[in-house]
């Protein structure tokens, strides 16, 4: 039987832009998706570049307002790989159009704007997904298979860093294309929003909720140079953020991310440790998974480094053969065919909209816990509404 399409339109074309459409390439030839994902629209602004990405990755069409792609009835989803100043306007314009929306992460600018894309997004009953890709990297849910089997007993530590360096130059100006992480305007925060937000996201999966933190920040660049008014302008995101804190289980967070750490260039590890046994990773080395396992007899213990290529182990059987591994693109992949699944079934894809609204309010803690040297208690998310109804008809 022929499978359904979902037609996707997709707002921005830059670096998230080439993954997804790879993504969308790729899910229905390596996973059995109820429906197929057709790269309908691309939109952007600059038409000339427009063309240039919409023709490389195959897209139909283009258009150069989004509001325009909303309003299409031929397009099913859209997919918002947008700096985050834009995600609430488009995502909630696309919900109330009745589409299901795909948006990238931080879901939004703070915790009050992503409390009204949940509010919306939930009135529409759409399907909807956070690009929170980390989970689906297959050492990372591996990991989160081990966690829930309990090998790991009661948890006492979770710690993790997301560390880059590429801002470390004074010379490096702020805003426009490229560099509009800099501008707190068009970014909401610095690495808290941009790089903790992933640590975030793959700790409340994997380690359930965090209760209160105390943060600091620091920006260590006070002004530079702005792209789009040529003036030095004052710098308003955080250039580092460290964190301690509490989960619900009574174990003890340590986070720690900046743009300073001379020689890392993404470089975002995490580490759990157990009773029993624990688990670290690494995205330099995203295909393993150490473990270490307090069981094992006295003479052979030790940490094990697991090849995350078996057939047996979270998405793997799909790929290759046995012993080759798979990478970064893939994370973004296994997302496509999972969602397809859930959108087929008229579900949304964990991290959902309000999933990653609790990611949005442990930032807003941290941002705010460095301002007032204080602990922060981390807003509750509450329980989710009933499940989107509208399936792919
Ligand atoms: N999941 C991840 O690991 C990951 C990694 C990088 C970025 N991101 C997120 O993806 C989003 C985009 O980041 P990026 O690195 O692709 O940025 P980018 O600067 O490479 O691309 C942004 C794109 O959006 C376009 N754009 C900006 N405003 C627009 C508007 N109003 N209408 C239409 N197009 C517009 C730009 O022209 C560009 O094509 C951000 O929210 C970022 O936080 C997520």
């Amino acid at each position: 039987m022929a499978k359904k399409n979902l037609n996707i339109g997709i707002v921005g074309y830059g670096f998230m832009g080439r993954t997804h459409a790879n993504g969308y390439h790729n899910a229905a030839k390596f996973f059995d998706t109820p429906l197929v994902p057709v790269l309908k629209a691309a939109c952007g602004r600059d038409a000339t570049k427009l063309k240039a990405y919409a023709d490389n990755w195959g897209f139909e069409s283009t258009e150069t307002d989004w509001r325009k792609l909303i309003k299409r009835a031929d397009i099913d989803a859209i997919d918002i790989v947008t700096p985050n100043d834009s995600h609430a306007e488009i995502a909630i314009a696309a919900a109330r159009a009745g589409k299901m929306v795909l948006c990238e992460k931080p879901l939004a600018l703070n915790g009050a704007q992503g409390e009204e894309m949940v509010r919306e997004i939930e009135k529409a009953g759409v399907p909807n997904t956070v690009w929170y890709n980390y989970r689906r990297v297959p050492a990372v849910t591996l990991a989160k298979q081990i966690i829930d089997s309990g090998k790991l007993g009661q948890i006492f530590h979770y710690r993790a860093n997301f560390l880059q360096d590429w801002t470390i130059s004074a010379e490096l100006p702020q805003g426009g294309a490229g560099l509009w992480r800099l501008d707190a305007k068009a970014a909401g925060s610095g690495v808290t929003g941009d790089l903790l937000a992933h640590c975030i996201d793959t700790a409340l999966w994997l380690n359930g909720s965090i209760v209160d933190v105390s943060a600091m920040t620091e920006t260590f660049i006070k002004e530079r140079k702005h792209t789009l008014t040529g003036k030095m302008q004052a710098v308003k995101i955080d250039d580092a953020a460290i964190f301690h804190g509490h989960f619900a289980n009574g174990s003890l967070a340590l986070f720690e991310s900046t743009r300073y750490a001379r020689g890392h260039k993404a470089l975002y590890t995490l580490e759990i440790n157990g009773a029993n046994a624990s688990i670290r990773w690494d995205l330099h080395d995203l295909h393993r998974l150490q473990f270490f396992d307090h069981s094992d007899e006295g003479i052979v213990r030790g940490w094990r480094s697991i090849h995350v290529s078996d057939g047996d182990q979270p998405y793997m059987k799909n790929w290759w053969v046995p012993g080759l591994q798979i990478g970064y693109a893939e994370s973004f992949t296994h997302q496509v065919a999972d969602f397809l699944k859930a959108a087929a079934a008229g579900k949304s894809l964990p991290p959902t909209f309000r999933d990653a609204l609790e990611t949005q309010y442990v930032c807003d803690a941290v941002l705010k816990s460095a301002k007032t040297k204080k602990w922060e208690k981390v807003k509750a998310v509450g329980k989710a509404k009933p499940a989107a109804k509208k399936a792919k008809k």
